[in-house]
């Protein structure tokens, strides 16, 4: 069967399941919503949510990396590891997604193909020449061929577009899961698809006011739960049956919310310790420049002191091994540069 044109009219979103589901969701998304908009520091936590979704949603891809990795690349100290740097693009391809959709409102094809080229480093853009299958891995069978010539992609990626950008009653949180499915489905790219496509997952929902910042992501539940992510794909494909995929997506939006408010918490608690610790251990040294700078790059050097704290290298220098001293950050040599780690932070971010 070929891939329908959305909205799907012949298909019921308003069975009892969903309705019940939905309801825990939106309860659960929007407590993540108000709970964002009450704390400070909010930079910070964003900052550490869309590097541990770059991780999972690269992961579920096979790009697969550390922390440890990921944050000493950030450091730009001649670090060496290509899925990192491939996290740390995709980390950058939200951001530019975020940027894009705040200033134009909408989202459209070149919005994607814009994201897509980050993520890919290549302006291949959609797909031109026929081939593309999606394959199960193991045996190699052809599971789904999406649609082919690069006149169709265009056509399936307006409608698209129309339907992410009309003003239907339809919740948009069901309406996000029969994009992701439309977008996945239509594959318009050789390659990055699914990472496209799981950005696309919090840009609307940003653009539809469900949460102000881009802080709800849903890669660690779909790589937690993968099999099921590509069983229920073929399910809507094969039998035209959407209620299992949307039930399995708002799920994953109810349980990513509550954790990220975990998260978020946990961090607070921890920023709240170690800023009393530091102040009681450190007083002359101690300032909010400092102790922000060390929970925003999580992995920071001299020269990221210098500027956070205005002081000369040599005052930052100090800084930083008085803080190692007493047990606050760790170092590590990366060829002639130091490094120093928030350990407390970069266990929370890794749990
Ligand atoms: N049977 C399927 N039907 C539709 N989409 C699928 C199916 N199986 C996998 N996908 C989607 O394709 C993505 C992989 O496509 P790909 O272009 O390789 O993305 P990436 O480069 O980000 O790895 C998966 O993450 C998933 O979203
Ligand atoms: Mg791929």
């Amino acid at each position: 069967m070929s891939l329908k044109m959305l909205p799907y009219n012949d298909v019921d979103f308003n069975t009892e399941k969903i309705l019940q589901q939905l309801t825990l969701s939106s309860r659960a998304l929007a407590e993540l919503k108000g709970y964002a908009n009450t704390i400070p520091n909010m930079h910070i936590l964003i900052n550490a949510v869309t590097i541990n979704e770059a991780k999972d949603s690269s992961a579920i891809e096979n790009i697969v990396t550390t922390h440890d990795d990921i944050y000493k690349v950030l450091t730009e100290s001649g670090y060496k590891s290509e899925n990192a740097k491939e996290v740390v693009d995709y980390r950058n391809a939200i951001w530019t997604g975020y940027e894009l959709i705040k200033k134009d409102n909408f989202i459209n094809t070149n919005t994607l193909v814009k994201i897509q080229e980050i993520i890919e480093h290549n302006k291949a853009g959609i797909r031109k020449l026929p081939g593309t299958e999606l394959k199960n891995s193991k045996t190699g069978e052809v599971i789904y061929t999406p649609p082919q010539s690069e006149k169709e992609i265009r056509d399936y990626l307006k409608n698209l577009e129309d339907y992410i950008n009309s003003n239907d009653n339809v919740d948009p949180l069901i309406k996000v899961c029969l994009i992701h499915y439309q977008f996945e489905s239509i594959h318009p790219f050789y390659d990055g698809n699914g990472r496209t496509g799981r950005i696309l997952n919090i840009l609307y929902l940003v653009l539809n006011d469900l949460i102000d910042s881009p802080i709800l992501y849903l890669s660690k539940y779909i790589n937690e739960t993968k099999q099921e992510y590509y069983k229920l794909f073929n399910e809507c494909r094969n039998e035209n049956k959407f209620e299992n995929w949307i039930l399995y997506l708002l799920r994953g939006i109810e349980i990513t919310s509550k954790d990220t408010i975990e998260l978020i918490k946990s961090i607070q608690l921890e920023m709240n310790n170690y800023k009393a610790e530091f102040k009681e251990k450190l007083p002359k040294i101690y300032s909010n420049e400092l102790l922000e700078s060390l929970f925003y790059e999580v992995y920071t050097k001299i020269s990221y002191i210098e500027k956070a704290c205005g002081v000369t290298r040599l005052t930052a220098t100090s800084y930083l091994n008085q803080l190692e001293e007493i047990g606050l950050l760790e170092s590590e040599k990366i060829g002639r540069e130091k490094i120093y780690k928030n350990i407390r932070l970069i266990k929370l971010l890794a749990k």
